[in-house]
Formats: C-alpha cells, sequence, structure tokens
C-alpha cells in the first residue's frame, strides 16, 4: 500500500480490536499518525504496536464514547497531541442480540448510546479542526442492518439506520468544505462482537448459509476500504454507504 495518508492525521474510535484496529493499522501502513480511541488501554498499546511495526505512530486515547466528558478531554489531548485532525471513523459500537419484549430500557439505551449519539460526540467535537481546509474525511462504520434486519436486532438495527441518516445529513453540511462523510456497511466479520455466534455451531452454519461467498469477513479488508475511502482517489465519494458483505443483501 502507498504511504498516500502521510501527513495526515486519523482518529479511530473502538480501536481496541476487531474492525477499528484492522482500520488503524492501515491507516499507519499508509502514512497517518493515528489516535486510537477506546476504554481497554492494554488492547489500545497493543493497536499502538501494531500500528508502530506498519510504520507510523499510533497513540491511545482512552475515553468511552457515550461520555460528553471523555469525548471532550479526547478531543483536548488529541489536538495538543497532534495539532490537527484530517480523518474520523466513528467506530466503535455493541450489539445485544435479544427479542423486543425481553430488552430493558437500559440494555436498549446502552446499544443506542454506543452506536448514534457517540458519532454525533465525536463529530461535533473533531468537525471544527476539519472545516476551512477544503479536504477531510469521516467514515461511519453502519452495517448490513442499517438495510435489512434479523429477529432480536431492533435496537442495533435502529442505531444503524439511524447512523446512516446521520450520514447522508453531515455529508450535507459538510460538502462544501470538501469533507466526504461515508457509511461503511459491512456483513459478518470474524471479530470479538461475532465471536456467540462463531462458536455457536448451528449458528455459525446458518450464518455461513446466508454469506453467498460462504465465510465470515476478515477484518483487514475494512482496513483496505478504509484507506481507500481516506485517500484523495475518493474525494467525490460522500453522503453514501459501502457494503461489504460477501453478497448479503444482494439476495
Ligand atoms: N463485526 C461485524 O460483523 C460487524 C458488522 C457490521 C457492523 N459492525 C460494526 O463495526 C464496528 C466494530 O465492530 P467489531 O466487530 O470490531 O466489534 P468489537 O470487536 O466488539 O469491538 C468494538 C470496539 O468498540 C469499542 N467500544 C464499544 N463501546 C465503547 C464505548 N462506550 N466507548 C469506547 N469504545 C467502545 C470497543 O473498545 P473498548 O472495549 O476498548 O472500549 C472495541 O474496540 C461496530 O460499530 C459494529 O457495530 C461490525
Amino acid at each position: 500500500m502507498s504511504k498516500n495518508l502521510e501527513g495526515k492525521v486519523a482518529v479511530v474510535t473502538g480501536a481496541s480490536r476487531g474492525l477499528g484496529r484492522a482500520m488503524a493499522v492501515a491507516f499507519a501502513k499508509a502514512g497517518a499518525k493515528v489516535a486510537l480511541v477506546g476504554r481497554d488501554t492494554g488492547k489500545l498499546a497493543e493497536t499502538a504496536a501494531l500500528c508502530a511495526a506498519a510504520g507510523s505512530e499510533g497513540v491511545a486515547f482512552s475515553a468511552d464514547v457515550t461520555s460528553e466528558a471523555d469525548v471532550a478531554k479526547v478531543e483536548k489531548d488529541v489536538i495538543a497531541k497532534f495539532g490537527r485532525v484530517d480523518i474520523l471513523v466513528n467506530n466503535a459500537g455493541i450489539n445485544i442480540r435479544k427479542n423486543v419484549d425481553e430488552f430493558t430500557l437500559d440494555e436498549w439505551n446502552s446499544v443506542i448510546g454506543a452506536n448514534l449519539p457517540s458519532a454525533f460526540l465525536l463529530c461535533r467535537a473533531f468537525v471544527p479542526h476539519m472545516k476551512g481546509k477544503g479536504w477531510g474525511r469521516i467514515l461511519n462504520m453502519t452495517s448490513i442492518m442499517s438495510h435489512v434486519s434479523l429477529g432480536g436486532r431492533a435496537a442495533y438495527s435502529s442505531s444503524k439506520a439511524g447512523l446512516l441518516g446521520f450520514t447522508k445529513a453531515l455529508a450535507m453540511e459538510l460538502a462544501p468544505e470538501g469533507i466526504c462523510v461515508v457509511g461503511i456497511s459491512p456483513g459478518p466479520f470474524a471479530t470479538e462482537m461475532n465471536i456467540p455466534l462463531m462458536n455457536n455451531a448451528e449458528l455459525n452454519k446458518q450464518f455461513l448459509q446466508k454469506i453467498p461467498m460462504g465465510k465470515w469477513g476478515q477484518p483487514e479488508d475494512i482496513g483496505t476500504l478504509a484507506a481507500y475511502l481516506c485517500s484523495d482517489a475518493a474525494g467525490f465519494i460522500t453522503g453514501t454507504d459501502i457494503l461489504i458483505d460477501g453478497g448479503w443483501t444482494a439476495q
């Protein structure tokens, strides 16, 4: 991969593992410095080491993205460290798989809170640092569940469909600034979030049957896509959503 993000600073939430870690490493490979946001400081340190091995700097910033105070501190600390932000990836997210009549309000609010208002808080914090430069990239981790759904996904689908709407609205606000806002909608990927499905032989089989390509996605594929969407070559892509799902939504 070329060093086409040299000189850029990227903030990636949920960088302690899974898709966020893969995107952080892909950005580091492309030459960007990366602010790694999450709660698990040990895992963030591991991602920082992977960024260093990929040839650039990754720095951990511990924060709960649902907390307005934590996000305000991350903004202050990232700007103090790097002086700028060019790329923001709203990737942190959670899922609770339950039927609607089994959800407590706290569980419902925790899914919505981690997946939707978090993106608003991060954008409100960092968009002012992107404006006025004529270039910026915001990626929101939506989902195939923004487009289609399954039983037991009401809170998750609601949050991810909301994030898709947020992506389009923010793209309209920021297009005149040269800031592209794009959703990435993964299908099922082999990450910790899906361990309960992958470790259940029957559910694993059901999922593999529903994926036309017959395999779970690999996080590195998301890293490659994210690095492309943040390159100059993708500067006319905004207000849309890229499905990367092995064919799931084409059926
Ligand atoms: N894997 C898939 O198949 C798939 C499919 C579609 C969409 N997605 C979306 O892609 C994103 C990443 O998924 P993943 O599979 O990589 O999940 P994962 O392995 O469970 O990782 C989730 C990440 O989000 C962070 N996070 C969660 N709540 C947070 C909070 N309140 N504050 C700060 N960080 C928080 C976690 O960090 P800490 O624990 O360190 O806080 C972790 O780094 C999510 O938004 C998910 O909904 C995933």
